[in-house]
């Protein structure tokens, strides 16, 4: 069967990584999780002291991109892809509300932005790959044949988050997870490169009252329809 490229972009925490890594386990296509590149550099940042609070070094950081290995590995007993910084497995470390609290100043650098775009690239020349972010149907694959773009209302959002921080064992207050989705998403849409923007052929899914199920189900359609028409 013919492969496509599928991209999906939107707000954070609507269940983007959850419905990529499904789609593709189901169609056999490569999962990449663009956000967990912006999230390892960011962790860099915060572990060479190049970010924190009251501390923004973007200088540093540019000048050691090239020193900067990020690598997704297949983990076969969870079957998913982690991410290695410099060798180094990463994939829980990237995921706290430290990272995400500095990630959108990280992804906002010209140059980190353009270190990544290029890998993404590299890594979707054989289609066959769902990969999702905030500038995958814009930027990274403007001809991908099907673009979605996943949005749902912000505190709809924060609950989901809220819950899976909590899960992980967190000590955060729903607000607090309340006001980083706001932050994230004001910050993500009005950055001066690659804001996050809803390419004109992308088809909205709006999730706030939608199952995961029948989200799946409405955008295997949309898969089918693609491959057998693109
Ligand atoms: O998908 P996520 O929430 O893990 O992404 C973390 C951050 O990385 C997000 O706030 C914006 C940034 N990002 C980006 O700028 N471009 C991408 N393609 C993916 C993520």
């Amino acid at each position: 069967m013919r492969k496509i490229t599928i991209a999906i972009d939107g707000h954070s925490s609507t269940g983007k990584s959850t419905m990529a890594k499904q789609l593709a386990k189901t169609l056999g296509y490569v999962y990449v999780d663009t956000g967990a590149m912006y999230r390892a550099i960011t962790l860099y940042a915060l572990q060479k002291g190049y970010i924190g609070p009251n501390i923004a070094k973007p200088e540093f950081l540019i000048r050691e991109l090239p020193l900067i290995h990020l690598e997704f590995k297949h983990n076969a007993s969870k079957g998913f892809s982690e991410m290695y910084l410099n060798n180094t497995n990463v994939e829980k470390e990237i995921r706290t509300l430290e990272v995400s609290r500095y990630v959108s100043q990280i992804s906002e650098i010209r140059e980190v932005r353009q270190k990544l775009v290029l890998l993404q690239k590299e890594m979707g020349k054989k289609k066959g790959l769902v990969m999702d972010g905030r500038d995958i149907g814009t930027v990274v694959f403007p001809n991908a044949e099907l673009k979605i773009f996943m949005t749902a209302n912000p505190e709809i959002r924060a609950t989901r988050r809220y819950k899976e921080l909590i899960d992980r064992g967190a000590d955060i207050s729903f607000e607090e997870v309340l006001e980083n989705v706001q932050q994230r998403d004001f910050l993500d849409t009005n950055r001066e490169f690659s804001p996050l923007k809803k390419a004109d052929d992308a088809i909205v899914l709006d999730n706030s009252t939608l199952s995961p199920e029948e989200q799946f189900k409405r955008t295997l359609a949309l898969v089918e329809d693609r491959i057998n028409t693109a």
